[in-house]
């Protein structure tokens, strides 16, 4: 089976598509927007801080597993634990959660993909009318959309590792800087831009409580796509002579530096919008902000560059949310493909096809639970409120699961497949590794405060959550 198991072509390649899954719709809005509201810089820092010192080492650790094994997640905990029925759990979460979470992210993307579609047919204008967005999420025309991204992440993930996950990635990745950049030059020249850079990056450090650090790690772990097997699915398609180390790195440094920059396009463009802002009153979800407020603070800009030209910056906006959200996309419902196709023997077209099925109903599902069907959108009813489908795949497998994935990689990694065996793995492709204080950094932290901090998170979401 091992031989034929497809590979990367390049570290490039590996680091493009790894990348392309952690660049995603967090990074672009979510991260720019918590980041002003709690302590601007202090919060830079915090979570700088966090992606080197807890993330990265996660990071390396699943890796490892993913590569050592050449599995997917579940085939890695199998056969790194010598078949022991104790860590099978793991090996499930390790790919139910991907599944769940790529509904979840699925019915975001579908979303922007409808927005990118009407800022193509010139309905900026409609698109800016603070109630469209209620409207259009329980219109017909959502389900069409569906059918467009269904289809452009099933072309990519038809093609296989090579030819579909790393093309795409090379060319959406390049075009996502490109835009990105563009947005930043463009948005930076509006007036009142640098008050908004300023809050940005101006570091107020008694915003710093509990849960603004316990939020800054959250985002960062769910930013760098740790706990949903991804990046041990992706690992699994490199060769041994690869430096992982560095691959982690790279990974981390680019997912940062795109949340980072992509400051530098909101918060202008907010600021620039209404030089009043008040920080602390943004509103913290990324999907009322993409949806409701930025598309006004997009069609305001027709008094300086008139109707087409808002038209035209709203529509690169979208395009580059976009791409970011495909990547991530396509990389999370790759992992049970994997499994699918190394458990189940399926050929990858019947993977494909058995997932679109299953992922297709659920979303749809998720999408008549704004409101379309009454029992979807009122499906239960906990933590003091009612809850809709969307808000239950949302709350147990992004909020919950998440972090309990990433404790059981430590865990494992540390207690069952044991240090030396880690180590061995992060050294093959990086000479440097053994001995170093790195590899002691990363062992110590993965076996003591790393899995608790993340035990701690588990059971404070638990606790808020559902009690
Ligand atoms: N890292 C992605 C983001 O920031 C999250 C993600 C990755 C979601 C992969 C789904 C799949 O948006």
């Amino acid at each position: 089976m091992s031989e034929k198991r497809e590979h990367f072509s390049s570290r490039l390649g590996f680091i493009l598509a790894a990348a392309g899954s952690a660049v995603g719709i967090g990074n672009l809005v979510g991260f720019p927007v918590s980041a002003t509201k709690n302590g601007g810089g202090a919060f830079l820092i915090v979570y700088a801080l966090f992606v080197a010192f807890i993330c990265l080492p996660v990071m390396m650790a699943e890796m490892a597993m993913g590569r050592k094994a050449q599995k997917d997640p579940y085939g890695a905990y199998r056969q790194l634990s010598g078949n022991s029925p104790r860590w099978r759990g793991a090996g499930i979460l390790a790919v139910l959660t991907p599944f769940m979470i790529a509904v979840f992210y699925m019915v975001i993307t579908v979303w922007i993909f409808g927005y990118l579609a009407q800022t193509a047919f010139g309905n900026l204008d409609a698109l800016a009318d603070p109630d469209n967005f209620g409207r259009f999420i329980n219109e017909y025309s959502v389900f069409a959309y569906m059918l467009v991204v269904a289809l452009v992440v099933n072309l990519i993930l038809v093609g296989g590792v090579k030819d579909g996950i790393e093309k795409a990635a090379k060319f959406l990745m390049p075009a996502l800087f490109v835009l990105l950049i563009a947005l930043v030059a463009y948005v930076l020249t509006l007036d009142n831009a640098m008050a908004g850079v300023r809050y940005y990056v101006v570091p107020d450090f008694s915003k710093m409580n509990a849960s603004v650090l316990n939020g800054a790690l959250s985002q960062a772990f769910f930013s760098l796509s740790l706990g949903m097997g991804i990046l041990m699915t992706y690992a699994s398609y490199i060769s041994k002579k690869d430096d992982i180390v560095s691959g982690a790195k790279m990974v981390a440094i680019t997912d940062s530096l795109v949340a980072f920059t992509a400051g530098l396009m909101v918060l202008p463009a907010i600021f620039s919008f209404n030089p009043n802002t008040d920080p602390s009153e943004l509103s913290e979800s990324s999907v009322s902000m993409i949806f409701v407020y930025l598309p006004q603070i997009l069609l305001a800009l027709q008094t300086d560059i008139g109707y087409v030209g808002a038209s035209i910056v709203a529509f690169v906006f979208f395009l580059l949310v976009f791409f970011a959200a495909i990547t991530s996309l396509v990389s999370i419902v790759e992992v049970p493909t994997a499994t699918l196709i190394e458990e189940k023997g399926y050929s990858r077209k019947k993977a494909l096809v058995v997932l679109a099925g299953a992922i297709g109903v659920l979303t749809v599902a998720c999408t008549l639970s704004f409101g379309m069907v009454d029992w979807l959108t009122q499906l239960t009813n906990y933590g003091g409120s009612d809850k809709s489908m969307f808000d239950v795949v949302y709350d147990v497998f992004y909020d919950t699961i998440l972090p309990l994935n990433g404790l059981m990689v430590c865990l494992f990694v540390m207690y069952r497949w044991k240090k030396a065996k880690l180590s061995e793995e992060l050294s093959q492709g990086c000479e440097g590794y053994a001995g170093s204080f790195m590899e002691k950094y990363v062992n110590f932290s993965l076996s003591t405060f790393i899995p608790a901090i993340l035990l701690l998170i588990f059971i404070n979401t638990v606790a808020t959550k559902f009690f």
